[in-house]
């Protein structure tokens, strides 16, 4: 097509490395439908959190965003935040982000003209201070200790008193907690003290729910799935992209920029990234690059373009993590599996490395948590991505 409006190429729709803008959000249709249904409880006075559990990349801060977005249409107070980095956290300083965060949001919400002025002044006094007898010596953090300022011991009851300031405008609390695994640390000590809060909260109905969100590990590996942390936030786990959710995924950011994309390429490019949201948003944001001015379809030659340099060049930043940065042992257990094209047995590796089943188990559990693998079976282990393999072998010369 010869047409004017071709000539510019518009902008590059795809970008790996932001979480979507709720309003280009795909699928996840059953993860939000339970978001949505937790929402009406926790409004309803009951204790209804949840968790989003999923590896790099899956989607866990773009599915909370959309959350967010779900939560502020049906008038909630909602509030993201990321402990991304945060590796000094205790339940007094937690307490007080939850507490900070929620006053930066009602603010927010007086200069948006959604809540009166008035809840400012309440709101503004709350201050946590929990005693050095709950939790050794308490440090101040310099926070403004006008006369004003009512100190709360624990962050129930300053959350309770939010929420008598709040719930003339608003219909609950909602936080979303971002890059949440730290909380799961000592035991998951602080994730437990959120549910003791929640459950304190309970008692009065106060509507808040809480929904942290990472590379968490509440769902009980064992699959027994009863345990108390389970029942408080039962996670959603985010997976790869089905086809649907792919091509929905393309046409949606393409149709914006009037390019178009044949159901085959559509397939091509579904089986190469297996759907992963990171994989497939570098994958199309790569091919796109290649379009020429002019051109109105992404077509094969554009992919094969891309083929050449994407595992080395573009997605190198995403595994290297997984690979470059794991120790020696580590990083031999997913040589050994790249050889066998991704997949091994335990047995079989003990084998090739000449070593006991027990000393290797650490190694794979660490290599599970963090996402380069994926338990398929007992005993049986396999790298979560067909490109993962690939990497490792251009990698390590094989
Ligand atoms: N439901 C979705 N719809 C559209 N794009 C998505 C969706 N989920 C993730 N993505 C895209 O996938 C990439 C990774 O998503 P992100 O939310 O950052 O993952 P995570 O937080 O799990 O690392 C981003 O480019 C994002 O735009
Ligand atoms: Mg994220």
């Amino acid at each position: 097509m010869q047409d004017k409006t071709y000539a510019l190429i518009p902008p590059n729709p795809f970008n790996a490395g932001s979480p979507i803008d709720p309003n280009d959000f795909v699928g996840r249709v059953q993860e939000l439908e339970t978001f949505k249904q937790r929402l009406r409880q926790t409004k309803e006075g009951s204790l209804a959190s949840m968790a989003v559990a999923g590896g790099y990349g899956i989607g866990k801060t773009s599915f909370l965003h959309k959350c967010r977005s779900i939560a502020e249409e049906n008038n909630a107070l909602s509030i993201y935040f990321s402990l991304n980095e945060m590796d000094d956290l205790n339940r007094e300083t937690l307490s007080k982000m939850l507490v900070e965060r929620l006053q930066e949001r009602v603010r927010e919400e007086i200069i948006l003209q959604r809540i009166s002025a008035k809840v400012l002044d309440a709101v503004r006094k709350i201050r946590i201070k929990i005693s050095p007898s709950e939790e050794g010596p308490s440090v101040e953090l310099g926070l403004d200790h006008s006369i004003n300022s009512i100190h709360f011991p624990n962050l129930h009851s300053a959350l309770s008193v939010a929420w008598k300031a709040l719930r003339d405008h608003k219909k609950a609390i909602v936080f979303f907690i971002d890059e949440a695994r730290i909380l799961e640390k000592h035991r998951a000590d602080l994730i437990l003290y959120l549910r003791a809060v929640l459950e304190q909260l309970q008692i009065d109905r106060v509507p808040v729910m809480i929904v942290p969100g990472g590379k968490l590990t509440i769902s009980d590996p064992s699959g027994s799935g009863f345990s108390p942390l389970v029942r408080t936030f039962p996670p959603a786990v985010l997976e790869n992209f089905t086809l649907e959710e792919s091509k929905a995924f393309i046409r949606k950011k393409l149709t914006k920029v009037k390019i178009s994309i044949s159901d085959d390429v559509l397939k091509q490019v579904y089986s190469i990234t297996e759907g992963h949201p990171f994989v497939l948003s570098a994958y199309m944001a790569t091919a796109y690059s290649k379009l020429k001015p002019g051109e109105g379809e992404l077509r094969k030659e554009h992919f094969e373009a891309t083929d050449i340099e994407f595992v080395k060049r573009v997605l190198s930043p995403f595994f290297s993590r997984f690979y470059d940065q794991v120790s020696k042992n580590s990083r031999s257990i997913l040589t050994e599996m790249a050889k066998r094209n991704g997949e091994i047995d335990l047995s079989e590796l003990c084998e090739i490395m000449g070593r006991k089943s027990n000393e290797l188990s650490p190694y794979l559990a660490k290599l599970t948590q963090d996402g380069a693998i994926l338990r398929i079976d007992r005993g049986r282990y396999k790298l979560f991505h067909k490109l993962l393999t690939q990497y490792v072998k251009q990698v390590g010369g094989l």
